[in-house]
């Protein structure tokens, strides 16, 4: 796919079939994240922990259904894959990384077919039950800076126009 038609194609999903994802198409989401601008080139600085154990994404839904007090919530859609994107605690880029790191895996699921979608809340799940986060395996000192869910989409998305949806002044 052409880099501006996934960009175009890319947009949030919400509702993910069961179907596994395949290790190959993963690995190349992992790798465009990796590939990513990183402030200073620390690279060392980022963790990511590619989450496909069902028990694991079923106690972590679980423990956000109780932490929100909402027997219905899915946290991550029902994906069968969450991705962390952990970062040093101390860097003050951080999430700027976090950002770009995303962002390049969400065009490059995009790319092979996968729905995804960037996801802040389960930091807050992270933030409050740090034995949750340990088991993520990230270094001593990281903490959760961004998350996506990622697997094939329950409903065919649209390719919107290339076209600036944002306020925006030229001068
Ligand atoms: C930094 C960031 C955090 C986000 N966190 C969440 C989230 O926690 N839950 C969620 O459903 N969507 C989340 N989103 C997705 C946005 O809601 C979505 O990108 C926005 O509605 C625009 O829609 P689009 O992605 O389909 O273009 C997040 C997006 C970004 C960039």
């Amino acid at each position: 796919m052409e880099t501006l038609k996934a960009i175009c194609s890319r947009t949030s999903c919400r509702a993910f079939t069961d179907q596994p994802v395949e290790t190959e198409k993963l690995e190349k989401v992992v790798a465009a994240g990796s590939l990513a601008a990183i402030g200073r080139r620390q690279f060392e600085n980022v963790f990511l922990t590619v989450i496909r154990d069902r028990a694991l994404l079923d106690e972590l839904e679980a423990a956000t259904r109780e932490m929100r007090g909402n027997p219905e919530m899915k946290a991550f859609y029902g994906a069968p894959v969450l991705v962390s994107v952990a970062i040093k605690g101390d860097d003050f880029l951080g999430k700027e990384n976090c950002a770009c790191v995303v962002e390049n895996m969400l065009i490059a699921a995009t790319d092979l077919g996968l729905g995804n979608i960037y996801l802040h809340s389960p930091c807050a799940l992270f933030e409050k039950q740090p034995e949750l986060f340990k088991k993520l395996g990230a270094p001593e000192g990281f903490v959760p800076g961004a998350f996506m869910a990622l697997g094939y989409a329950a409903k065919e998305t649209e390719v919107r126009e290339l076209a600036c949806r944002l306020p925006a002044r030229w001068i």
